[in-house]
């Protein structure tokens, strides 16, 4: 016992790390370790009751010897491991840069929407991608003979439904849903079987906007435009109105913002004429609300369906709407992570 005390004493003077120390503990105390051996194999039997007590008393002191041993080996190898760590460890070395996602350009400008248009005390309702006939079309007042149609190339689902071709399909929803007085914009994905070019996809945003009360009129359509785009912009924005036809809305206008590049001067982003035409809107014709079940002798109301897909462009300074499409992370890197 004398002499497994010193051998124990050595392995563990050449044990430096904890799993050297763990190899000799399995070495003196695990099931075939050279303790447990002496233990097992020894013949009790043989011995007279003072050899055993003896023997036992032994065997016992033995075992602590080595359980102290071997536990005050593992500490040592551990605070020496630790050390040699925190010797690694440089606090003044600058930190290592962790890349971070960017949002993308659709995602930024609908957040910012959805946040100007909130403060201005409308909801923000979801909407369906995948519309009725009735909804996207005669709810809105374009009958099944009606040229609109023609206008809005659409993809047809094999069981009757579509894939809306304008946010505007959501405006009777939204009557039907919460009634009048509302104020709500619905911003989201509209389809049209085009030809793609620079400035039109077959897959691109919308944002529509309804506000439905008592007296309201133009007035009231100007003043929430031009607050939208001066906040939008950041900077105090004219805008002008030219008539436009939409069946849902009479009258109908094109809202120009005078070009931000140029003051109205005319340059080449405006195509020379001062202004830039972005968003299409007019007061609800009253067959839509009727459709959405208000009362017309009491209620009027404004829309307006910004494109966001182009909206973006402008923000962002993008030239080709087909970059908004094609998962580059390239590009998509280009954009801030937050507002
Ligand atoms: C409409 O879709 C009407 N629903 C807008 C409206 C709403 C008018 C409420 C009045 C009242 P239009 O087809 O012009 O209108 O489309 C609106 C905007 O969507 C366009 O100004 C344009 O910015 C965008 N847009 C239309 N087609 C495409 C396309 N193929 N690619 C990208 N953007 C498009």
């Amino acid at each position: 016992m004398q002499k497994i005390k010193e051998q124990i004493s050595q392995d563990l003077a050449a044990a430096k790390t904890p799993d050297a120390v763990e190899q000799v503990r399995i070495a003196y105390l695990g099931r075939k370790g050279i303790v447990t051996t002496l233990a097992k194999d020894t013949d009790f039997s043989k011995m007279t009751p003072e050899e055993k007590k003896s023997f036992g008393a032994r065997l016992n002191d033995l075992k602590t010897f080595v359980e102290e041993s071997i536990a005050q080996a593992k500490e040592t190898a551990m605070s020496a491991g630790a050390v040699k760590k925190s010797t690694g460890l440089d606090l003044t070395l600058p930190g290592s840069d962790r890349r971070l996602g960017s949002l993308h350009p659709i995602s930024l400008i609908q957040m910012e929407l959805e946040t100007i248009f909130q403060g201005m005390g409308f909801m923000v309702v979801p909407s369906l991608e995948c519309e009725l006939e009735y909804y996207n079309f005669d709810a809105v007042n374009i009958p099944a003979d009606h040229p609109a149609r023609e206008m809005q190339d659409t993809y047809w689902m094999t069981n009757g439904m579509l894939m809306r071709t304008h946010t505007s399909a959501n405006q009777v929803r939204c009557m039907e849903r919460f009634g009048v007085p509302l104020k709500a914009i619905f911003p989201g994905r509209c389809f049209r079987n085009e030809a793609q070019d620079p400035s039109h996809e077959n897959t691109f945003y919308q944002c529509e906007g309804l506000m439905v009360d008592e007296n309201i009129s133009v007035a009231n359509l100007i003043a929430v435009m031009k607050t939208l785009l001066s906040e939008l912009f950041h900077r105090d924005v004219t805008v002008r109105l030219r008539p436009g036809f939409f069946p849902f809305v009479e009258p109908g206008f094109e809202l120009d913002l005078q070009c931000l590049f140029c003051s109205g001067g005319g340059c080449t982003t405006c195509h020379g004429t001062g202004w830039m035409e972005l968003i299409p809107c007019g007061l609800v014709h009253p067959n839509v609300l009727k459709c959405g079940g208000v009362d017309t002798s009491k209620y009027s109301g404004f829309a307006f369906g910004i494109g966001l897909t182009r909206l973006a462009m402008m923000k962002y300074g993008i030239p080709d709407i087909r970059l908004l499409n094609a998962s580059d992370v390239r590009f998509n890197e280009q954009f801030p992570v937050f507002l």
